[in-house]
């Protein structure tokens, strides 16, 4: 028999949910590559269907990168995208089936190779929750993060992804946030409000 195991305790759970903020400025300290590669391996071990993984993720680190990156943003994102250490690019493949041969053997992909919207439909949704992913482990190894919506999505892909069956889905900034400059929280609505119990 297995004991059920232990809830988080306090800390972790404001580290992750509780505490943890949207930052929007940053300290100067990198993030080494090192860091985000064992973000990955925590990430990918997340749940997507058929362990199908469409996520894709380019870290923007370099000046050259982030230049084609900020050009892309809507204006109040830039100062604090040129701010992060890395800006991840929560992209999906299109193609993500081919994968899978690897990924899920035995599977027939022929549904998703042979029917893009089905196609789009599941790379988008997993791909999204695997940024979450992404958010809430970078929250684990001690990193702060801002996620952003607010860009130019063809212009980003023509920049990043010309030719490929990236797209992307959303940004993430990475780093060390500047705790001082937090503006309060937003309020959060009430379990009455956004749930039901059936
Ligand atoms: C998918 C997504 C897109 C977002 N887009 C932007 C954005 O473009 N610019 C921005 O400043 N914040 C953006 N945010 C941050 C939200 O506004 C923020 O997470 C929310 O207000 C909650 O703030 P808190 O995490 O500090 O409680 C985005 C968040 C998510 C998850």
């Amino acid at each position: 028999m297995h004991d059920a195991p232990a809830p988080l305790d306090d800390a972790a759970l404001d580290r992750l949910f509780l505490a943890a903020r949207t930052h929007r400025a940053w300290r100067p300290e990198p993030v080494e590559d090192a860091t985000l590669r064992r973000l990955f391996e925590i990430v990918r071990m997340g749940p997507t269907s058929l362990n199908g993984q469409p996520a894709r993720f380019v870290f923007v680190r370099s000046a050259e990168g982030k230049a084609k990156l900020l050009a892309c943003l809507d204006a109040g994102n830039v100062e604090k995208t040129r701010a992060a250490p890395v800006t991840a690019i929560v992209a999906h493949d299109l193609e993500f089936w081919r994968l899978m041969a690897r990924l899920t053997p035995g599977r027939d992909v022929s549904g998703l190779r042979d029917d893009p919207r089905h196609a789009h439909e599941t790379a988008f949704r997993n791909a999204a929750l695997q940024g979450a992913y992404l958010m809430l482990a970078a929250r684990a190894l001690g990193l702060d993060v801002g996620a952003m919506s607010g860009f130019d999505a063809d212009k980003l892909d023509a920049a990043f992804f010309a030719g490929t069956s990236w797209r992307t889905n959303f940004l993430v900034n990475l780093g060390h946030g500047d705790a001082a400059r937090l503006a309060p929280r937003g309020p959060r609505p009430d379990f009455e409000d956004v749930c039901r119990l059936i």
